[in-house]
């Protein structure tokens, strides 16, 4: 027997929906995704420039889990066709897909337009429009031209205005044909991460300064390529330009760490969020308070949390057509004990806020990565943007899940079925306005410093293969379903 349910929100929209009836919206779409130096290999082909990962794997392999790099990777430089088929054979909406900088744009700069840089994404967007799927292009997945890192990469402010040159140009030649564009994917790991750790490209520790200076910078440069995309091309190509943020659900340990889990969610996503999509704009300003006074604890003689100048602000302050989301993990907060020792962030803990992660036994874990997966986390974090930042309309631009491999990867399907309920929830009980949804990948690809270890892949690759043949999984058939169907079996 089903039950019908009538919520406060359905019954005020004079509205009911019933169990059986987990479905999406008519016009709900799905995508999936992939970025340039994970998969298309060709490093070197032609004219192209170098980038940060190029020269961050090469230059010390033991970075990377088994040794290895993006020099061939899918080899989607050659193989973008048989991607374009697999694409077809999923019946997905668009495809999310990044263009390297430095294949683009040699030099870093628009002196030189690569040609062969042009000719490759002109084919994968006409290939994909011509199959009639939508292409969804980011700009910056983390592979920087090693020549603007040379000058500093983003902790040097002069990088806003590089971006913006380079977005320009993307505009400029792909823009009559692509109409949703990310400017910059996961800031979080390309700052935060990179930063205090080092485990990802420029291999820099600097967690005082670069990370906080490469926030800021980044902030500006993407809002400086939305608004070249505004006064340029907006009137004539009508699309929509967004940033894609790595949003992490924190839940308090105990109700005396509520406070503390509310203010790790603005210091994850606030210090990327609230400078768009707020009205005020600028920093959280809870998190500007305690950054200043860890500033002054640690004895620095100037704040080593940059500010903004009120012109900045109101350069940043909407620069967005809808937020992008990308969600994996959840953890628990609390606050650390006397004298205990915080790890980094953001895997482990938030040193800046004295606060220690942990997990919750009821969540389900992966035997890959060790984090949770929390499905609820994203309906959690939905709900914390509406709040915040007013009603808006939300793209998950990522999710997925990883696993050590196989073909039977029933893991990953029960994973997909458990998140998109919570989809749906969302969408019907709180009144989100999602409309797309970004299984996080096509294919396996290079996993950043777990090489090719970790599989997120709907298609396996195997990676011993010259041809690196792509195999459909189990769940390439279930989203294939779901996105046909719009509907999920509960
Ligand atoms: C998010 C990143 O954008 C992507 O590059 C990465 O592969 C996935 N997370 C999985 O870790």
């Amino acid at each position: 027997m089903f039950w019908c349910k009538v919520t406060i929100v359905s019954a005020l929209l004079g509205v009911s929906w019933c169990a059986e009836d987990w479905t999406f919206p008519p016009g709900f779409k799905f995508g999936t995704a992939t970025s340039a130096y994970q998969v298309e290999g060709a490093w070197n082909i032609s004219d192209k420039g170098e980038s940060i990962w190029d020269r961050y794997a090469h230059a010390v392999p033991t970075r990377i889990k088994d040794g290895s790099n993006g020099d061939v990777a899918c080899d989607s430089y050659h193989l973008w066709q048989t991607d374009i088929e697999k694409l077809v054979e999923l019946g997905v909406h668009y495809y999310r897909f990044s263009i390297s900088w430095p294949r683009l744009l040699p030099s870093g700069f628009p002196n030189i337009i690569s040609e062969d840089g042009v000719r490759y994404y002109n084919n994968l967007i006409d290939g994909l429009l011509e199959k009639g799927i939508e292409p969804f292009v980011t700009l910056y997945h983390y592979d920087l031209p090693q020549s603007i890192q040379d000058l500093g990469g983003w902790t040097n402010p002069l990088v806003a205005d590089w971006f913006a040159d380079y977005a320009n140009v993307a505009y400029s030649l792909f823009g009559d044909r692509v109409k949703m564009w990310l400017t910059i994917n996961e800031p979080l790991m390309a700052c935060d991460l990179s930063f205090n750790t080092a485990k990802q490209a420029p291999g820099i520790v600097s967690p005082d300064h670069g990370a906080y200076l490469c926030n800021k910078h980044i902030l500006l440069a993407h809002a400086k390529a939305y608004r070249v995309y505004d006064n340029v091309y907006r009137a004539e190509y009508n699309g929509e330009v967004s940033i894609a943020n790595l949003l992490i659900w924190y839940d308090p340990v105990t109700a005396a760490d509520a406070e503390l889990a509310e203010l790790a969610v603005q210091y994850n996503t606030g210090r990327y969020s609230h400078a768009i999509y707020s009205k005020e704009g600028g920093w959280p300003p809870a998190i500007e308070e305690i950054m200043a006074e860890n500033s002054r604890k640690k004895g620095y003689k100037r704040p080593n949390f940059p500010s903004f100048t009120q012109d900045e602000i109101e350069l940043i302050k909407g620069t967005y057509d809808f937020y992008g989301l990308n969600y994996y993990m959840s953890f628990t907060l609390r606050a650390a004990a006397e004298g205990e020792t915080v790890g980094d962030y953001p895997l482990i803990g938030i040193p800046d806020l004295n606060a220690v992660h942990g997990y919750r036994k009821e969540w389900p874990t992966t035997n890959v990565t060790g984090y949770t997966l929390n499905p609820e986390g994203i309906r959690n974090l939905m709900d914390w943007l509406k709040k915040n930042y007013g009603d808006m309309k939300i793209v998950i631009t990522e999710n997925g899940y990883p696993n050590l491999g196989g073909l039977d990867d029933r893991d990953r399907i029960e994973f997909y079925q458990g998140l998109f309920k919570q989809l749906i929830l969302a969408i019907k009980e709180d009144g989100i306005n999602l409309t797309h949804y970004t299984a996080w990948a096509l294919m396996d690809n290079f996993e950043w410093s777990s090489g090719y270890t970790t599989k997120y892949g709907l298609y396996e690759v195997d990676f011993s293969d010259p041809q690196r043949t792509r195999t459909a999984r189990a769940s390439t058939k279930y989203y294939k379903d779901v996105i046909k169907s719009l509907r999920i079996n509960v």
